[in-house]
């Protein structure tokens, strides 16, 4: 019994990774589909009613994912700044796109964004993954392509030209299409029963002692509650909590998008699960390691004339920054890491 697994298992990549990837894919349906969602995370993510999300077309949109052909030299694909082994991101302060040019942002982890609401980047100026998806593609210092030249190789590819007609109705690629198969591959990428959410649902035993007290206090006097809320531990809103403000120049962030008076200094506050592989953390990265984050929050953050309110120093014990640190370990759950395809379709 035990044997026959085995050569099952191994067997089974074999066999596929034999198959032209095309005829792999359009073995998957395309019909919308429903799926397993871990244990805290109670609704499935909204969906655009005009992209469904189907096993082809989130087998369309990971393979996307994962090409480097999307970018001008072929060199950087999203899984290059959003990499699954480091929690969807590239364990740089920064990011580096193509010829190694440097952006002045943290690239943020893709878990969870499913469920974001009130707008996607650090600043929240993309209304939708459809729409975020297709931005980096003629971000000049990420991929630094045209959407045009992005999409003109990609229609000389006939294992996407194939997939396209399956998926979407029609066997030309277009950057719509591309946006929204990411999208839908995006919204599969979900982290889940972790320690606390099993406490949460009642299992006492689920924290340890000291993680437990880390809760209490996540609530209380570390007043993290105020703005990491809910099952995702984000309240979705921007907020001013310093960074970047003990700089020259600090990013404006939330303000250099509205113009709105009082939103300088916001960044969206992001979720706080599988933060043991987002290193370094913040939208500048100016945080190393999750001891920092703590020890800033504790001083109170950076002065600046649009601190939160919620923002100031919390004086807490060494005991109780440990406290705090087991209780953000076990934020870390499970259902979020994907592969990389095992073939991309091939160039004729
Ligand atoms: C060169 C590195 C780089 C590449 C390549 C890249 N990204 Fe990003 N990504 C970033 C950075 C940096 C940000 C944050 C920018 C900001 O908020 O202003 C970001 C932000 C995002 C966000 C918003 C996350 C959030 O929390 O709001 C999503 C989604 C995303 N990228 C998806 C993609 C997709 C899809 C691709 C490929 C088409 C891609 N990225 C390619 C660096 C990169
Ligand atoms: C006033 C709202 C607010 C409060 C209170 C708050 N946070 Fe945050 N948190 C944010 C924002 C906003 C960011 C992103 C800031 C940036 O990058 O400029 C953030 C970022 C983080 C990050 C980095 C995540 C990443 O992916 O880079 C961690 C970890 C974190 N907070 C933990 C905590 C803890 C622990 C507490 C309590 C001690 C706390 N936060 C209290 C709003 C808040």
């Amino acid at each position: 019994m035990k044997k026959s697994i085995w050569i099952l298992t191994i067997l089974l990549p074999v066999i596929s990774a034999c198959q032209p990837v095309e005829e792999q894919i359009t073995l998957l349906s395309n019909e919308p589909m429903t799926f397993d969602l871990p244990l805290g995370i109670d609704a499935p993510p909204p969906v655009p009613e005009n992209n469904p999300m189907t096993p082809a077309k989130v087998e369309l949109g990971r393979q996307l994912f994962f090409d480097g052909r999307l970018s001008s030299d072929g060199t950087i694909s999203c899984a290059t700044c959003h990499n699954p082994a480091m929690g969807f991101t590239d364990g740089r302060a920064t990011s580096m796109g193509t010829q190694a040019q440097v952006g002045g942002r943290s690239a943020p982890s893709i878990i969870n964004l499913a469920y974001a609401q009130g707008g996607i980047f650090w600043d929240g100026r993309a209304a939708s993954l459809e729409e975020q998806a297709i931005g980096p593609i003629a971000n000049p210092i990420e991929m630094s392509n045209t959407h045009e030249n992005a999409v003109a190789r990609l229609n000389t590819i006939p294992g996407y030209r194939e997939q396209f007609e399956h998926v979407f109705g029609s066997p030309e690629v277009t950057i719509e299409n591309v946006g929204k198969a990411i999208a839908a591959f995006e919204r599969t990428i979900i982290d889940g029963n972790s320690p606390w959410d099993r406490f949460i649902k009642g299992e006492a035993s689920a924290l340890s002692e000291e993680a437990t007290r880390g809760w209490e206090l996540f609530q209380t006097k570390a007043r993290c509650i105020l703005c990491h809320a809910g099952p995702n531990l984000t309240t979705n809103q921007f907020n001013n909590i310093g960074v970047g403000f003990d700089r020259p120049e600090p990013d404006l962030g939330r303000y250099d998008f509205t113009g709105v008076e009082g939103d300088q200094g916001r960044f969206k506050t992001p979720t706080l699960r599988a933060l043991r592989y987002t290193s370094p953390y913040m939208h500048d990265g100016s945080e190393a390691t999750l001891e920092d984050v703590i020890e800033y929050y504790n001083r109170g953050g950076n002065p600046n004339p649009y601190l939160d309110e919620l923002i100031m120093p919390l004086g807490l014990t060494e005991q109780e920054k440990a406290a705090l640190l087991a209780l953000l370990d076990a934020f870390e759950g499970e259902g979020w890491m994907v592969t990389a395809p095992i073939q991309l379709p091939e160039e004729p």
